[in-house]
């Protein structure tokens, strides 16, 4: 394992004592980063304790470490996984040979720009959601939102790393204008549709967590092939601490359809917003507008620049061991696309497929976690159903970008889309009804009417924990 220094003013197992002209560019950054937490990170509550975990180290063990602590002395810090001895290129035309230590470079501005996009998600999504904590449902809630903040404000350290390690000045420029966009801001938005997106009430969260996390989850993991091996490094160990987001949106709309199921039944005509919860067509709405706009994240159907991402080994595919043909150039894929009006079925060269062999792992992972929540209106006898919509449903980028296509992937004329879209999207009558819930419940043990209790509180803890001292 490698060691951690733990003591050093930015905490990291990368020997950053020992490269002093790197140490001091980071440490120049330090103060830009805290001030961009500080005013753009969550309102308010930076002077309370909270109790969130921290990596210690990099192993199993010691990678989760619990305690209290206030959010601006986090100790936010560059965390590679270990290396893997000899590790070679896995796939694309550059096969077997060693992976790269030091960035290519013939590939150097595509990397850049691959670590540019990532690294903008990070902070984009510390932004959306930095009002929430004056309307969390509880306590366990409040800090599972910190959590969240915290992580992502460390994930945009892990690429800024990346960005000052290997790209001279050109990185460290990146590095600022990281902290100088903002989400939302149509002067100088973050880079990615779904990022400027207002994260503004907790079923926007929950569902954010679920589904556009998760597609960092699968990004992270097309470049934890990368033969660059520093960033397959970097995300490999990111992905430790992705999976609690995701855990966070499952978990959270899961929680939100239980209690609507409840009020369902505690209802005589089973009207959930007459119990003050959520009803399960507007959670659909919610949920068809975040998965749409996470999809839209995976970029085009049919993409050269995929292509060559893979060809040159700088991106791989999900779980690339599972495949046969790590060269990708004998098969092709089969995908509907749209022309004069008509959908039609054409095969493309696997390697330009490679943004839909990865929207399709992710489509599956979303597939299980709605089948949990069916499992819980199973249990709780009520009988809608929640699904997720056709990938072609309200799309923004790719084949089916901007067409009005219904929640089944139907081609509709504008006029049919215009008089319908409000079954199928939150409307602004949806969102004044969810803000109203969005009334905080911070004292330990209690929680909002809309949303049910976790199932068990953190680390073992009982959900009664003071996890945030508001006192
Ligand atoms: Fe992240
Ligand atoms: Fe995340």
């Amino acid at each position: 394992m490698s060691n951690v220094d733990l003591s050093a003013k930015i905490p990291n197992n990368v020997d950053l004592s020992q490269d002093k002209r790197l140490l001091r560019a980071l440490e120049q950054w330090q103060p830009d980063y805290l001030k961009w937490w500080q005013e753009m990170g969550p309102t308010d509550f930076q002077d309370k304790d909270i109790w969130l975990r921290t990596a210690v180290s990099v192993d199993a063990e010691g990678w989760a470490n619990f305690d209290y602590v206030k959010m601006p002395d986090y100790r936010w810090g560059i965390f590679l996984a270990d290396p893997v001895p000899d590790r070679r290129i896995g796939f694309g035309d550059n096969i077997g040979q060693p992976a790269w230590q030091v960035v290519p470079g013939e590939h150097r501005n595509v990397l850049r720009r691959l670590i540019v996009t990532q690294g903008d998600t990070e902070p984009a999504s510390v932004e959306q959601q930095r009002l929430l904590g004056h309307t969390a449902p509880s306590l366990y809630d409040l800090r599972s939102l910190f959590q969240v903040n915290v992580e992502e404000g460390r994930h945009l350290w892990a690429m800024v790393y990346l960005l000052h390690s290997q790209f001279g000045r050109d990185g460290r420029e990146e590095a600022e204008e990281l902290l100088q966009r903002r989400s939302g801001n149509p002067d100088k938005p973050r880079i990615l549709g779904a990022f400027n997106a207002p994260v503004d009430n907790w079923l926007d969260f929950f569902m954010f967590t679920m589904f556009t996390d998760r597609d960092g989850k699968y990004q992270l993991l097309a470049l934890s092939e990368s033969g660059f091996d520093p960033l397959s490094r970097t995300t490999r160990f990111m992905l430790t601490e992705e999976a609690h987001h995701m855990f966070v949106g499952e978990t959270g709309v899961e929680r939100v359809v239980q209690r609507s199921a409840e009020l369902m039944k505690l209802d005589p005509n089973e009207d959930v917003r007459k119990q003050g919860g959520i009803p399960l067509d507007m959670v659909q709405r919610y949920l068809n507008l975040w998965f749409a706009l996470s999809l839209d994240l995976f970029g085009g159907e049919i993409s050269s620049n995929a292509a060559s991402f893979f060809a040159n080994g700088l991106k791989g595919r999900y779980k690339e061991d599972s495949y046969e043909d790590h060269r990708a150039l004998r098969e092709t894929y089969r995908m509907v696309v749209p022309k004069d009006g008509v959908a039609a079925e054409e095969d493309v060269p696997l390697r330009n497929a490679m943004n839909e062999v990865l929207r399709d792992a992710y489509i599956e992972d979303c597939q299980r976690g709605v089948d949990r929540w069916n499992k819980r209106l199973v249990e709780a006898g009520v009988s809608p159903r929640l699904r997720l919509p056709s990938k072609r449903f309200y799309r923004h980028i790719g084949l089916y970008a901007d067409m009005p296509f219904d929640m089944d992937g139907g081609l509709l004329t504008r006029q049919g889309w215009e008089k319908r879209k409000g079954e199928w999207l939150p409307t602004d009558e949806d969102r004044a009804y969810v803000a109203t819930l969005q009334k905080p419940v911070l004292e330990p043990g209690q929680i909002a009417n809309w949303i049910a209790r976790p199932a068990r509180g953190i680390k073992g803890l009982p959900f009664e924990y003071e996890y945030v001292r508001l006192g």
